[in-house]
C-alpha cells in the first residue's frame, strides 16, 4: 500500500467551515483508525471524548490558551489515558499519542483537518480538563484534537528531512 503522500501533506489545520458537520459514520472511522494505533502489551488504554456541542467548545477556548480556533470547528475531540488500563505506569502517555497521530492521518485522509493542542504536561490544563467533561481520576486528558473541514489548505512546509538526524549504528 503507497502511503507516502498521505503521510508527507498532513497539516495541522487551524481555521475550519464553521457549521459544517462530520458526519457520525465519519466520526466513527476516524475513531477507529485511532484505535488501531500500536499500544504497549496492546492494552489500548486510550478514551475519547467527542464534543460537538457549542457552549461546549466555547467553555474549551476559556481553558485552552492555544485553541481559540475550535470556536469555529466541527468538533473537539479530547484523547485520554485510561490508567487503570495501561500495561505499566506511564504507558498511557504514549498509547494515547500513539492513537492521536493515527486520528489526524484519517482526518486528513477524509479530507478534514486536525490540530493537536496539548493537555498533557500542563497539570492545571489538565484538571481544567478533568472538571469541564468530568472524568474520574483515572483517566487523563493527553491532548484536544480541534478537527473540521479546512477552509483552505494549509501550505507546506520545505523538505524536513534532515540527513544529521540520523545516526547510524551509534551516535
Ligand atoms: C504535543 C503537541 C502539542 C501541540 N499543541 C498545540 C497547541 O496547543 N496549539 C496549536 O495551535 N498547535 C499545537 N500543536 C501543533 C504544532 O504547532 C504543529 O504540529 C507544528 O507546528 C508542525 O506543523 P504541522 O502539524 O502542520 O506539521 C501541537 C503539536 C504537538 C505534537
Amino acid at each position: 500500500m503507497y502511503l507516502e503522500a498521505g503521510l508527507l501533506t498532513r497539516r495541522s489545520v487551524r481555521q475550519f467551515e464553521k457549521g459544517h458537520k462530520i458526519a457520525e459514520n465519519d466520526m466513527k472511522d476516524i475513531l477507529k483508525i485511532a484505535m488501531y494505533a500500536p499500544s504497549a502489551c496492546n492494552k489500548q488504554p486510550w478514551e475519547f471524548v467527542v464534543i460537538e456541542d457549542e457552549a461546549m467548545k466555547n467553555k474549551i477556548a476559556e481553558i485552552h490558551p492555544y485553541a481559540q480556533f475550535v470556536k469555529d470547528a466541527s468538533a473537539a475531540i479530547v484523547v485520554c489515558g485510561n490508567e487503570q488500563e495501561q500495561c505499566d505506569n506511564g504507558f498511557w502517555i504514549v498509547d494515547t499519542s500513539a492513537a492521536i497521530e493515527n486520528l489526524l492521518l484519517a482526518l486528513h485522509g477524509k479530507g478534514m483537518g486536525g490540530c493537536w493542542c496539548a493537555i498533557y504536561p500542563y497539570a492545571e490544563r489538565m484538571k481544567a480538563f478533568q472538571n469541564l467533561l468530568g472524568l474520574p481520576e483515572h483517566v487523563k486528558p493527553n491532548a484536544l484534537i480541534v478537527a473540521g473541514y479546512p477552509i483552505k489548505q494549509p501550505t507546506q512546509p520545505q523538505d524536513r528531512f534532515r540527513e544529521d538526524k540520523i545516526h547510524y549504528e551509534r551516535w
